[in-house]
């Protein structure tokens, strides 16, 4: 029979295609409604384990630096950890007086930091895993679309400072398979080929290894095409 303990041990993790769990928050840009508020656009939404601690305040000067070039591909960030609003404020304060990292200095965190000392959504998300910290939330990054559907997520221990060129090019390959219905292959970045959608018919897969004039087609399941970097982005990106 399951102990209290094992019951309150296990991490329910929203999963991909999932609609994005609901929530009020206090946060240091105000109170939000998630994911409501952000109908429309593309969260990220992600979790730290401690303010005042080196690794997330290397991450945190990082998004901040970033957080423009997120909102030009349509996506706010949004921030938590279970921390309270006072320790948020004082932190990021002391982050835009005092700390430097990679060159960036005076950086000013303007995206909202959930507070979450309860854990309660903490624990709607799967950010806390008892094997790695019970009282922490894991380094999570969760992409929400425009509907509030969870796309893709991430979860790094706490060691583990994130690879941020890695979360653009994951939303910007999401953005592009929405946009122009193809997939994107190991390390794709805009410009190079995309996938087409598999041969769905015998007659399908012979015609693509005859006709080569848009695909490329390594074999009938295998076939390319070319994606213009400018296309993408002048698509994707807001001005
Ligand atoms: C950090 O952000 O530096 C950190 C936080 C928790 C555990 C280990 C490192």
């Amino acid at each position: 029979m399951e102990t209290l303990q094992e019951k309150e041990d296990k991490v329910s993790i929203p999963r991909i295609g999932d609609m994005a769990p609901e929530f009020e928050a206090v946060t240091t840009q105000g109170n939000i409604t998630f994911p409501n508020d952000y109908v429309g656009e593309w969260v990220i939404l992600f979790s730290h384990p401690a303010d005042f601690t080196p690794v997330c305040t290397s991450e945190f000067i990082t998004f901040a630096h970033l957080e423009d070039k997120f909102a030009k591909a349509n996506c706010k960030l949004v921030g938590l950890s279970i921390d309270g609003l006072y320790s948020h404020i004082a932190w990021l304060r002391t982050i835009k007086e005092k700390i430097e990292f990679n060159g960036m200095k005076n950086v000013e965190v303007k995206f909202p930091l959930i507070e979450d000392i309860t854990m309660e959504i903490a624990k709607k998300y799967g950010m806390i895993q008892p094997g790695e910290s019970k009282t922490q939330a894991v380094r999570a990054v969760f992409f929400i679309d425009p509907k509030g559907i969870i796309r893709a997520l991430i979860y790094y221990p706490l060691s583990l400072g994130r690879n941020f060129d890695e979360i653009y090019r994951a939303l910007i390959a999401m953005q592009t398979s929405d946009k122009f219905a193809v997939a994107t292959p190991a390390d794709w970045t805009p410009g190079d080929d995309v996938i087409v959608s598999p041969a769905g018919s015998c007659d399908q897969a012979q015609e693509r290894m005859i006709n080569t004039d848009e695909l490329e087609c390594e074999d009938w399941f295998f076939c390319t095409k070319k994606l213009d970097r400018d296309t993408i982005l002048s698509d994707i990106l807001k001005n």
